[in-house]
């Protein structure tokens, strides 16, 4: 798919997912560099900060999720781009505290060196608030087509909560605080969901929200897609912390063992971890068969992301 591909062919061409990831990776790229305060404008070293963490070659699967979910029930791109730079700001957001020394102490981000490392600890402290805040001011001022404007509120909502004590935050008080304890699995269970799964939730459901109202059976089978991608999603971040290298990876290879971190590998080992990723799979396409929609590249990316290399 090239950069004149339109929006509508990009939706019913018979594109692989590897070529979707490129495309919309490509856009988020640029929309991400042109809508981050320039580092030009003061204070300088913190926009440098916000820029050096969020425009440097993430996967964009969060990005991407809006996107499919979004094309599938018709939604338009401009209201997309709103809500993809949304909440791949809060994810960036959650990458520069998750790697700081009070939390995974990670020195390697996206293959380069954390904002911590490159800046100092209390600049990617700020960079990370300001990343986080930054994602409701483009929600909150963003201009929405008439299909999507009724659900704006709605969606501000959404985000706040997928991120929050309730949501990613919670789910990362939750990690730090069972660091070195045995936790049961359905502990676990509930942490991946709320420190991955629920801003991995929001991105499918802002896509789907952007298109306007939906039927509530809908909105279940998507809901239940989400949920099973967003568990997958670190499920298989917890094998490749084991499987893979640090170069493929782009972050320290070993980082939970390391910090003696509560996984699916430490509790169920490998290969039950590889069976539930195969389980969350089958859940996840089964919930896709309930939509009346073209949702191959919804299960396509459920494929990728639990066969993902890095
Ligand atoms: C890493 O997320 C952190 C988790 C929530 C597991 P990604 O694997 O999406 O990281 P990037 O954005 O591609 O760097
Ligand atoms: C982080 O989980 C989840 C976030 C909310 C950032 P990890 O600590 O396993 O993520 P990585 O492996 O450092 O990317
Ligand atoms: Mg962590
Ligand atoms: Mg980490
Ligand atoms: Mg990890």
């Amino acid at each position: 798919m090239n950069s004149r591909t339109s929006f509508a062919e990009t939706a019913t061409s018979e594109i692989s997912i590897q070529q979707a990831l490129n495309h919309w990776q490509k856009h988020i790229e640029q929309l991400l560099t042109q809508s981050l305060p320039d580092e030009h404008i003061e204070p300088k070293k913190l926009h440098r900060a916000m820029r050096y963490a969020a425009l440097n070659g993430g996967k964009r699967i969060r990005p991407l999720l809006v996107y499919l979910t979004g094309q599938a029930l018709g939604a338009q791109l401009k209201d997309l781009d709103a809500a993809a730079l949304a909440v791949e700001c809060i994810h960036c957001y959650s990458l520069v505290h998750d790697d700081l020394p009070a939390m995974d102490d990670d020195d390697l981000r996206r293959g380069k060196a954390t904002c911590h490392i490159a800046f100092d600890e209390a600049t990617a402290i700020l960079a990370g608030d300001a990343l986080h805040t930054y994602a409701f001011e483009i929600l909150t001022n963003a201009e929405l087509s008439e299909q999507a404007r009724p659900q704006q509120t709605a969606m501000i909502s959404l985000l706040a909560k997928a991120s929050g004590s309730l949501g990613m935050g919670g789910g990362q008080a939750i990690d730090l605080e069972s660091t070195n304890s045995v936790i049961s699995l359905e502990t676990l269970e509930n942490m991946h969901r709320m420190k991955t799964g629920a801003l991995i939730k929001a991105s499918v459901l802002l896509g789907a929200m952007m298109a306007g109202n939906i039927k509530p059976a809908h909105h279940q089978a998507l809901s239940q897609y989400a949920d099973a991608i967003g568990l997958a999603f670190q499920v298989k971040d917890d094998i490749l912390d084991i499987e893979s290298d640090t170069e493929t990876l782009g972050k320290p290879q070993g980082s939970d063992q390391e910090n003696d971190k509560n996984t699916y590998p430490a509790l169920l080992g490998l290969e039950g971890s590889k069976q539930k990723l195969q389980d969350l799979l089958q859940l996840a396409l089964q919930a896709l068969q309930q939509l009346p929609y073209n949702s191959d590249p919804l299960a396509q990316l459920a494929q990728y992301i639990i066969n993902r290399q890095h």
